[in-house]
């Protein structure tokens, strides 16, 4: 597991306050005990003067054995050398009489005792507890001051881990947006509330997301270039190749046409190069009107709808929103066709491409369903690379869904090709753009959806799945 540094900070300061806690409470216990152990001492020693003072008397000469309550003191006073005392709160306790004067511990009747002896000349007082009295005391008044402490603790530990989280906080932000930092999100990480400490790493990192924004339009004004040189030269070659048709020997034709092939399959890939190029370009700080894109679905089949019918290929849109999303619309336009090209391609002859729009949470899905042979799922995860192509056999550039995502992604929606779920074989190719929210309060969920509503716009009814609308 990495290592953390949020958890780390937050199990050392845990650990530092615990175990100050700890400490706290040991030496209060301690403190509190001796403390107490020495106000009982003080009080045998003022009873015994108290006694010595003339306050004897009020002792019982015989009291009953074994009245007077455990925890009490008892007191004894009796001439030195006597055996029997004058006065004894309890006559059956023989105090040692040999007991050093002040304070002293003995063993009286198998049980400790702490004693007080005053001696004087006429009198021998002694005032004792038992040792268990004491302790049992001083274990009570000390326990009472390990209360705070034990509510405290917790309190503070929580509040360690909040203020450990608070400050985290910022980082854990930070880290989120350096993950969402890719080649088509090159967007400079905010310095605003950065704790100082992390201000050198905001900077760095913002100088190297200039730096790479810098190279990768770079690369991307190359190939917009290169592609845009290499286009004149490639349309002089096929206007002097067209010129050249009618003056080529029978012989030679079928290699004149392969020549002819050529050059357009160049074109063609210089014209893919200069839509990736324009795709990979970043959003200008121009806004955005609002895109319906049912009419781009619309264009989108009727462009095809001649090579759709020489095919018998059944063409049509199953479900259509009104819903308009925040994309211009020519890369809307760049998008759809791109996935419908691929359909009408990858079909066989006879097949069917379905067309279907959807909203789903603030997206806007466009998904184009054939029934082609599908991409094999190890291929999948590749489809998307630059100049990828699943299937030699027929020609294409690899470059076109590229040029979806790159443009998906400038938008902050997405691009997916999967296999069908349904038992049938091709492809689900589908794109999502984020809703223009003023229009999406407006309409709600599928609320503008209409079926066939393209064979009207279009007045193309004989590749609407052979309905006639
Ligand atoms: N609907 C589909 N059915 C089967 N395979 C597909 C489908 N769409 C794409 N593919 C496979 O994915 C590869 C990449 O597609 P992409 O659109 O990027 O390139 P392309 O179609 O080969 O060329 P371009 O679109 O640039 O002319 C294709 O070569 C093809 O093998
Ligand atoms: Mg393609």
């Amino acid at each position: 597991m990495k290592s953390s540094l949020r958890n780390n900070l937050a199990i050392a300061l845990g650990l530092l306050v615990s175990a100050a806690a700890i400490a706290q409470g040991i030496s209060s216990y301690q403190l509190c005990r001796s403390g107490m152990s020495a106000l009982l001492d003080l009080r045998l020693e003022q009873v015994a003067v108290r006694m010595r003072n003339g306050l004897a008397d009020s002792i019982p000469a015989t009291p009953a054995r074994g009245s007077q309550p455990s925890r009490d003191i008892v007191i004894t006073i009796r001439k030195p050398g006597a055996e029997v005392p004058l006065r004894s709160t309890d006559p059956s306790l023989q105090l040692p009489q040999d007991a050093a004067a002040g304070l002293s511990s003995d063993d009286v009747n198998g049980e400790r005792w702490r004693i007080y002896t005053l001696r004087d000349a006429g009198s021998l007082i002694q005032v004792a507890q038992r040792s268990s009295v004491r302790e049992e005391l001083e274990r009570e008044a000390a326990l009472t001051t390990l209360w705070p402490t034990l509510v405290l603790l917790p309190l503070v530990l929580g509040a360690v881990l909040l203020i450990v989280r608070v400050s985290f906080r910022k980082m854990n932000q930070l880290g989120n947006e350096v993950q969402e930092i890719d080649a088509s999100r090159l967007r400079p990480l905010p310095s605003a509330g950065v704790p100082s400490e992390l201000q050198p790493f905001v900077d760095s990192i913002n100088r190297m997301i200039g730096r790479l924004a810098q190279s990768i339009e770079a690369e991307r004004k190359f190939i917009a270039d290169a592609a845009h040189e290499l286009r004149t030269p490639l349309t002089a070659l096929q206007l002097q190749a067209d010129n050249l048709q009618p003056h080529i020997v029978p012989g030679n034709q079928e290699r004149f046409n392969e020549l002819r092939s050529g050059i357009g399959r160049s074109s063609a890939l210089i014209a893919q190069l200069l839509r990736l190029a324009r795709a990979d370009a970043p959003l200008s700080g121009s806004t955005i009107e609002p895109t319906d894109v049912s009419e781009i679905v619309v264009q989108a089949v009727s462009d095809v709808l001649p090579i759709a019918a020489a095919r018998g290929i059944d063409i049509g849109a199953e479900e259509m929103v009104q819903d308009r999303v925040a994309a211009s619309a020519a890369d809307v336009a760049i998008a759809v066709k791109n996935l419908v090209s691929n359909a009408i391609r990858y079909t066989p002859d006879g097949g069917t491409i379905d067309l279907r729009m959807r909203t789903e949470g603030t997206m806007l899905w466009v998904e184009v369903t054939d029934t082609g042979p599908g991409i094999a799922p190890e291929l999948l995860p590749r489809v998307f690379d630059r100049f990828f192509r699943a299937n030699l056999d027929i020609e294409g550039t690899g470059l076109g869904l590229s040029i979806v995502r790159s443009i998906t992604q400038k938008y902050g929606g997405d691009a997916q090709i999967r296999n069908r779920n349904d038992g049938r074989s091709g492809i689900v190719a589908a794109v999502s753009f984020p809703l223009a929210e003023m229009f999406t309060g407006a309409s709600g969920h599928g609320a503008g959806t209409t079926t066939g509503k393209l064979a009207q716009a279009t007045g193309a009814t004989r590749y609407l799945h052979g309905r006639d609308v």
